[in-house]
C-alpha cells in the first residue's frame, strides 16, 4: 500500500500493531521482552528494567510500606492475542500460578476469531460513606441532609480543586436509614467522580471534611467516614462470542453452558467459578500496581448484591450454536496515585498496555476476567484441568528437585507421561538423566 520511501504516520503504524502471536512462549525471556518492547515502544532502559527481575530498589520499597526488610517478587507474564473494542493489547499479568497466562492468551485467541472483546466501563463514580449516630429524629435528619445537598457538594469539591479541574468531583449526596441492634443510623453517601484515580484518597478526604457540616445539619455524631469498596456505580461489562469450532464443537458449547448453570445455581461452585475470574483480574490489577484487595472485596459483594451469591459471568448458546459470554463486575482501578506511579514495574505495565484512562484499564481487566473464566470452565467441562495444569506444575516440581536448563523439560515430561508428578520421582529421574 505504501511505496518504498513513503512516510507512514505513527498513528497508522500503531493501528497496524497486533497482539496476535503464535509460539510466543517459545521465544525465551529476552525474546519475549524484545517483542513487548517493540509493541509498546519501550526504551532500551525500559526493556532492560523489564527483565531485571528485581527492579524495585530498597529506597523505593522502604518508602512504600513500613518495616521493609526485602521484596517478594512475582513473575510477570504477558497474555497475548487480546483485541478489545477493536484495539490490540499485550496484557501484563503478575501471578504465581502456572497456566493462568497461557489460558488467558488461548481464550483471547478464540474470541479474536469473532472480533475479540467488547467492553464498556461506567463513569468512575465511587461512594464514600458517613455513619451518623445519636439521632433522635433519623427521618428528619434524612430530609435535612438532602435539603443541604448543594452546600455539601460545594464543600466536598472545595477540598479537591485538582480533581474538579480534571472534570471530576462530588456529584451527589444520598441518605439511607439502617436498622441495627444499636438503634437506627443515618448513612450518608457521597458520590464522587474520581476520574483516573482509584479514588480512595479523594473520597476519604471529602468525607472527613464533611463530618462537621453533617453533624451541624443533623444534630448527630459522624462516626465512620470511609469509601465503600462495593463500587456498584463503577462497573464494567465485557462480552465476547466464542465460535463453536474454536471451542471444540457444539458439544463443547453445551458442556460449557451446563458448567455455567452449575455455578449459577450453587454457591459452592459459584465461589470457585468467580475465583477463576479473579485469577485473571487480580493478575492485571497487581501488575499495574492497583489495590487487588479492594477489587476482590467489591467483586464478591457485587456477586451477592441480589441477596444470593452468583457468578460474575453469564454464558449461553446463541442461535448459531456459538457461545456468548458476558462479565459484569465493579472495577475500582486507577492510573494516577498509589503504586501505579511509584512502582517501576507497574509503570512499565501501564505503558505496555497503552491504556489512556482508568476506564480503558478496567475494560482490559474485565476482558481478561472473562477470558480466564472461559478457559477454566472449558477445560473443566471437556478434558479437565489437570492435564494442562500438570505440565506446568511438573516443571515447578522439576526445578524444586534441582533440574536446570533443558533438564527441566525432560524431567517434567517424564513425570507427566508416567502420571507421577511428585518431588521424589523428579529427583529419581533427574539423578538418572545426570548419570547418563
Ligand atoms: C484454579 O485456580 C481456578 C479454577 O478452579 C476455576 C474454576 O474452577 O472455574 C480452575
Amino acid at each position: 500500500m505504501f511505496a518504498a520511501g513513503f512516510y507512514i504516520p505513527a498513528a497508522i503504524i500503531r493501528r497496524m500493531k497486533t497482539s496476535e502471536f503464535s509460539g510466543f512462549y517459545k521465544l525465551g525471556v529476552s525474546g519475549r521482552a524484545r517483542e513487548v518492547a517493540e509493541f509498546a515502544g519501550l526504551s532500551p532502559e525500559e526493556e532492560k528494567a523489564l527483565q531485571s527481575f528485581s527492579p524495585l530498589d530498597a529506597a523505593t520499597a522502604d518508602r512504600m510500606i513500613e518495616n521493609v526488610v526485602g521484596c517478594m517478587p512475582l513473575p510477570l507474564g504477558i497474555a497475548v492475542n487480546f483485541r478489545i473494542n477493536g484495539k490490540d493489547y499485550l496484557v501484563p499479568m503478575a501471578i504465581e500460578e502456572p497456566s493462568v497466562v497461557a489460558a488467558a492468551s488461548n481464550s483471547a485467541k478464540m474470541a479474536r476469531a469473532k472480533g475479540g472483546f467488547t467492553a464498556r466501563a461506567m463513569p468512575p463514580l465511587m461512594i464514600g460513606q458517613m455513619q451518623v449516630i445519636g439521632l433522635k429524629d433519623v427521618e428528619g435528619a434524612v430530609r435535612r441532609v438532602l435539603a443541604e445537598k448543594k452546600r455539601l457538594l460545594e464543600l466536598a469539591n472545595a477540598c479537591d480543586p485538582v480533581l474538579v479541574k480534571f472534570g471530576g468531583g462530588a456529584r451527589d449526596v444520598e441518605a439511607r436509614v439502617i436498622e441495627t441492634n444499636a438503634g437506627k443510623m443515618l448513612i450518608v453517601h457521597l458520590i464522587v467522580d474520581v476520574r483516573d484515580a482509584m479514588g480512595a484518597n479523594a473520597v476519604n478526604t471529602m468525607c472527613e471534611s464533611l463530618a462537621a457540616p453533617v453533624e451541624e445539619i443533623t444534630g448527630g455524631n459522624v462516626l465512620l467516614k470511609i469509601l465503600t469498596n462495593l463500587a456498584n456505580m463503577r462497573t464494567v461489562k465485557a462480552s465476547a462470542t466464542f465460535a463453536k469450532e474454536a471451542l471444540g464443537g457444539e458439544d463443547a458449547v453445551d458442556r460449557i453452558v451446563l458448567a455455567y448453570q452449575f455455578a449459577a445455581n450453587d454457591i459452592f461452585r459459584a465461589t470457585t467459578h468467580n475465583k477463576g475470574i479473579m485469577n485473571g483480574v487480580d493478575a492485571v490489577v497487581l501488575a499495574t500496581g492497583n489495590d487487588w484487595r479492594a477489587v476482590e472485596a467489591g467483586a464478591h459483594a457485587f456477586a451477592s448484591i441480589t441477596g444470593r451469591y452468583k457468578p460474575l459471568t453469564i454464558f449461553w448458546k446463541n442461535s448459531d450454536g456459538d457461545l456468548e459470554g458476558v462479565l459484569e463486575m465493579p472495577l475500582a482501578v486507577g492510573l494516577v496515585g498509589g503504586a501505579t506511579k511509584t512502582h517501576p514495574v507497574a509503570k512499565l505495565a501501564v505503558k505496555i498496555l497503552g491504556v489512556k484512562t482508568a476506564g480503558e484499564l478496567a475494560e482490559v481487566i474485565a476482558s481478561v476476567g472473562l477470558a480466564q473464566n472461559l478457559a477454566a470452565i472449558r477445560a473443566l467441562a471437556t478434558e479437565g484441568i489437570q492435564r494442562g495444569h500438570m505440565g506446568l506444575h511438573a516443571r515447578n516440581i522439576a526445578i524444586a528437585a534441582g533440574a536446570t536448563g533443558e533438564l527441566i523439560d525432560k524431567v517434567a515430561a517424564r513425570m507427566v507421561e508416567e502420571r507421577k508428578v511428585r518431588a521424589d520421582r523428579a529427583k529419581e529421574i533427574l539423578d538418572e538423566l545426570v548419570k547418563r
